[in-house]
């Protein structure tokens, strides 16, 4: 069969509740054209994120009902390490409430003021926490990405040339780490061919510097390097995920992505001394060794769902149905980062309007126009996310995993593509209330 059909069916349903478009403009209105401060019910469609927003499958809610409570040494523990060790194969693993303090513990420990870390393009929590402890990220990504109009399979990729030279000229102790993002997320969830990990790591282990895989979207990355790179056509996903895994020396990973989870991530480390460290810190903040600051519960549905995301039906599923979106509208002349990424397609957003200059924001204006015309929520990628760090002005649409059906996803082309036809019309915006960071989450408008 030609149809690739979503691989479940569904049990819970959750209804939608449409707006009227006078209702939209009201909340637009109350909200300073900045959509993280809509209240999601008045959302028809969120694709504001994947992170955190999955359907959890039945054998995750049941496994969630085993969860052990204990304080210390819970079951739920041993049942995520042993899902963990043997796919990923590293010797330490600590939980962590979600990808970020896995981060922050991680370059605690291992960086000070003065260093440089680099990677192929750090996700913005990532960047933010290396910068907190006084060292500096590095993006390194291949310079064809520059380019959102090329379509290469590993995009995501880092330019190793750079990396070599980047050593050469800072000195190897001040790079106490370099980082790999797969899938490449900020660069358009593109993902990183194994070929690149196994270059990537083989000046790192010349350079006696550990590698870290930033691994939230590990399994889109493993089906693409399945569908796109030769030689692995044959294997499975966790055969590569296994592989890709091996190359590194420790990774930070997000459950709220490829675990479909709602919340919880950990830190897994092949350094008994780092690890340690870590584990102090731990304690610390997010709790004892065992949980982390996450319930038995959530510890069990990461478990279940590390497993489940392997799964060849359901990833040849998810990157479909992302390509799906991604080809219904560039190929109606909407301009996309292409190819299509993993988790989301990218609207470039410079492209489509381009008599909006970047100083008034076109992705946050093309994003307030799609919530004004159909009720989907969005998220800028551009000038108002990094300021002047900006390399493209892009409106993302993530998709939650196993969340929406295709004729959700149809209503959604639907809606870009009637607002590509007066794309002309719109207008940009400018912001009148300002926070002195993160501003994207709270900065209020006014439309041109
Ligand atoms: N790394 C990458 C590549 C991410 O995409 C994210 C989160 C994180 C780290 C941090 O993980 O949210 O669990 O603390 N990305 C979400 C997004 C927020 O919308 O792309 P977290």
């Amino acid at each position: 069969m030609r149809t690739i059909i979503e691989p479940f069916r569904i049990k819970s349903v959750e209804p939608l509740r449409q707006t009227t478009p006078g209702e939209r403009e009201e909340h637009l209105k109350a909200a300073g054209y900045n959509l993280f401060l809509i209240e999601a019910r008045n959302i028809l469609i969120d694709l504001l994120t994947d992170s955190g927003t999955s359907a959890m499958s039945t054998e995750q809610w049941a496994a969630m009902m085993r969860g052990d409570e204990s304080y210390a040494g819970s079951e739920s523990f041993f049942r995520l390490k042993r899902v963990v060790d043997s796919l990923t194969g590293f010797r330490h693993m600590i939980p962590t409430h979600q990808g970020r303090a896995a981060e922050r513990i991680l370059f605690t420990v291992m960086c000070k003021a003065g260093d440089i870390v680099p990677s192929n393009t750090h996700f913005d929590t990532t960047r933010a926490n290396i910068e907190f402890t006084g060292a500096r990220a590095v993006d390194l990504p291949i310079p064809e990405a520059a380019d959102t109009q090329a379509r290469l399979d590993f995009k995501g990729n880092m330019d190793v040339m750079a990396l070599e030279a980047l050593i050469a000229r800072e000195g190897r102790a001040r790079i106490p780490l370099v980082m790999l993002t797969i899938t490449n997320n900020s660069g358009g969830g593109q993902p990183v061919s194994m070929a690149n990990i196994e270059a990537v790591k083989r000046v790192c282990a010349a350079n006696g510097i550990p590698l870290y895989l930033d691994a939230c979207r590990f399994a889109e990355n493993a089906w693409f390097i399945r569908e796109r790179e030769p030689g692995y056509g044959v294997c499975t996903p966790r055969q590569i995920a296994e592989r890709m895994f091996s190359y590194a020396d420790g990774c930070t990973f997000s459950a709220k992505k490829d675990a479909f989870a709602n919340i919880g991530g950990f830190l897994c480390s092949n350094d008994d001394r780092v690890a340690q460290q870590e584990t102090n810190l731990l304690i610390l903040t997010e709790g004892f060794p065992t949980y982390g600051g996450l319930a038995g519960r959530d510890l069990d549905a990461i478990a279940t769902g590390l497993e489940e995301v392997l799964d060849p039906d359901y990833l040849r599923y998810r990157i479909v149905s992302t390509g799906y979106l991604g080809r219904h509208i560039a190929d109606h002349g909407v301009p996309i980062v292409e190819p299509p990424g993993g988790h989301a397609i990218y609207i470039d957003a410079a492209r489509m309007l381009p008599h909006i200059p970047a100083s008034q924001f076109p992705g946050q204006a093309l994003a307030v126009e799609l919530y004004r015309h159909a009720g989907i929520r969005s998220v800028e990628i551009g000038s108002l996310m990094f300021g002047a760090a900006a390399r493209h002005e892009l409106l993302r649409l993530a998709i939650p995993r196993r969340v929406y059906t295709q004729s959700h996803i149809d209503y959604v082309v639907e809606a870009i593509l009637e607002v590509n036809e007066y794309k002309d019309k719109i207008r940009g915006l400018e912001i009148v209330e300002e926070p002195p960071f993160l501003r994207h989450f709270s900065a209020r408008f006014r439309p041109l």
